[in-house]
């Protein structure tokens, strides 16, 4: 029988999913289904039933997104360590009966950085932007790629402090507010992951923080040049760019967890990015 995988969310209408594990089915050869399902919302055990009626049904694994990443969490028999930070699951297993949750976002936006945009980390200057679902689930794996420094900025200064606190540092790891961040000099790399771009904001980054030679990265895809990537430009940042490769890069760990092979990520990374200009 076809293996069958789905993405959940609500609203899903917007997914990419489907057709990002379509067409890595087709490169490797899989037998399997992707389909995407809208979650409910109401009432509040009804997301856990629609996951079991899934597997009931014979499911294998299934991708989720908002609003269900922490219920996803919270159902799981066993949780990897960057789920537990993260608190929450973005991909589930279905195994033996039971269910095992993931969290790939983090690994999917570095290996975007390190190794579709030639950016490694290792010794650089990290500034990341934000203490959020998607910081939370970033900083594990930024911190194994081994920064000279990573510096976590965010509006509410308490949060992010109580979040790095979390964190068992094996690197430079620090909290900040935006106004320490002058006093900082530039980062080699600066990644907005607050949603403020969602709304067209942007987060009260001073200038003095990009570097020519480095990088800006923006989490939120296919809206253009963001205010936040914008500024960068003007700051003279030559390489920006948005996570439309990190979304098909934590599709792809997602991918080779269940089926047990790498698919290519390039030609659909280029399918579907929108050019920023
Ligand atoms: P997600 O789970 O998707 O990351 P979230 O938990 O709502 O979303 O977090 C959004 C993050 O974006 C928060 O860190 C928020 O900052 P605060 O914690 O200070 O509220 C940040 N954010 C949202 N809008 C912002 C803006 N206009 N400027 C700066 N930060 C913003």
């Amino acid at each position: 029988m076809t293996d069958q995988y789905a993405v959940i969310g609500n609203p899903i209408g917007h997914t990419k999913s489907p057709l990002i594990h379509g067409l890595f089915a087709q490169e490797t050869q899989q037998d399997m289904s992707y389909t995407a399902i809208e979650g409910p919302l109401e009432p509040h055990d009804a997301f856990a039933a629609t996951v079991r009626a899934f597997v009931a049904a014979g499911g294998k694994g299934m991708n989720v997104t908002a609003p269900f990443k922490l219920k996803a969490f919270a159902m799981a028999d066993e949780r990897s360590e960057r789920a537990e930070l993260a608190g929450a699951a973005n991909a589930l297993s279905f195994k033996d009966g039971r269910i095992v949750a993931e969290n790939f976002d983090g690994v999917g936006l570095v290996r975007d950085i390190e190794v579709n945009l030639s950016q490694p980390m290792a010794g650089k200057r990290v500034l990341v932007l934000g203490a959020g679902g998607a910081v939370r689930g970033a900083l594990l794996p930024f911190l194994a790629a081994r920064p000279a420094e990573l510096v976590v900025a965010n509006r509410d200064v308490p949060k992010v402090r109580a979040l790095v606190a979390q964190v068992a540092a094996s690197g430079s790891l620090f909290a900040c507010g935006y106004g320490d961040l002058e006093a900082m000099g530039r980062f080699d790399l600066v990644v907005n992951a607050t949603s403020a771009s969602l709304t067209g904001e942007l987060p009260p980054v001073p200038p003095s923080v990009f570097s020519a030679e480095g990088a800006a990265y923006e989490l939120a895809y296919g809206k253009r040049l963001t205010p936040f990537l914008r500024l960068a430009r003007n700051a003279g940042v030559a390489s920006v760019a948005d996570g439309v490769g990190m979304l098909v890069e934590q599709a792809a760990e997602a991918f080779a967890w269940w089926r047990g092979v790498r698919p290519q990520t390039r030609a659909v990374i280029d399918q579907l990015t929108v050019p920023l200009d």
